[in-house]
């Protein structure tokens, strides 16, 4: 028998238009959720789920624009039904040397991590109960000193933070909150992060002792074991989901 984790559950994800995004919708969609769905890229997000009658609500949302983030918010409060789950995917963050980095950059990948993370949370938060789960994309950048990455990597940083924090603050109301800790995954961010160097790639590979660079249905099988009743006992924790590269 295949018994669905999250058949009839109402959960929110950003950024599902591409990448991990995308990996986690279509994966919390084959164990049986409803969802909302938002990204930038509405036009894509259309093409994805337009047919899908468990889709409820596609929007075009700006996750570092407080006021489309409470759009989102009340297109989950419209549903009238308890939200399972929210994941806040959105994030990236251009790769400057610090003298290179303006206060624009700066707070561009704040915003896009951090800010965009939080929001996310606050205005789904009143449609969250007993059994809820908020589930955070960090990086192995948010514990790594890597060059030319400051302000992703403080920005990662301060997820993993907020996992914790929204986890201690949560768990009197039944309310999980866990990070996960990609390392290298096949995204399109993560091509333009590589560039056309064939031997940058071949570099990240050398250092991934599982022998391949993720997938991103690795990162949402990981979300979805998170959202789900079967991590019933699992808050404030963060899974690094790296092929090894960190136990190096
Ligand atoms: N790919 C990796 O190697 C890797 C590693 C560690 C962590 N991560 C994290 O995983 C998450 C997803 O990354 P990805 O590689 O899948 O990215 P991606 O670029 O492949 O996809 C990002 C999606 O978010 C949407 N988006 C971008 N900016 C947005 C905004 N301001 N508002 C709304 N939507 C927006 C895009 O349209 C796209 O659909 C990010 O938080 C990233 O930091 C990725």
């Amino acid at each position: 028998m295949n018994i669905q984790l999250m058949k009839g559950e109402l959960c929110v994800i950003t950024g599902a238009s591409a990448g991990i995004g995308r990996a986690v919708a279509e994966r919390f969609l084959e164990e049986g959720a409803d969802l909302i769905v938002a990204d930038f890229n509405e036009e894509e997000a259309k093409r994805l789920y337009g047919d899908n009658s468990h889709v409820l609500d596609i929007l075009k949302v700006n996750a570092t624009d407080i006021n489309d983030l409470e759009r989102l918010g009340e297109a989950a409060g419209k549903t009238g039904r308890h939200v399972k789950a929210v994941l806040p995917i959105v994030g990236n963050g251009p790769n400057n040397m610090i003298e290179d980095i303006t206060p624009e950059m700066f707070h561009l990948t704040m915003d896009l991590n951090v800010f965009s993370a939080f929001f996310t949370v606050q205005k789904v938060l009143p449609y969250m109960t007993s059994g809820s789960a908020i589930v955070l994309i960090s990086s192995i950048a948010g514990f790594q000193g890597g060059k030319n990455a400051l302000v992703y990597n403080a920005a990662k940083a301060a997820v993993r933070s907020m996992a914790r924090s929204f986890a201690g603050e949560l768990a009197e109301r039944g309310i999980r909150a866990n990070a996960i800790s990609p390392g290298p995954t096949e995204t399109k961010a993560f091509s333009e992060f590589v560039g056309d160097d064939a031997s940058a790639r071949e570099g990240i590979l050398a250092n991934i002792p599982i022998g391949h660079i993720g997938q991103p249905s690795e990162i949402a099988n990981v979300a979805l074991f998170l959202a789900s009743d079967e991590a019933s006992y699992v808050t404030g924790a963060e899974v690094i989901t790296d092929g090894g590269f960190t136990n190096r």
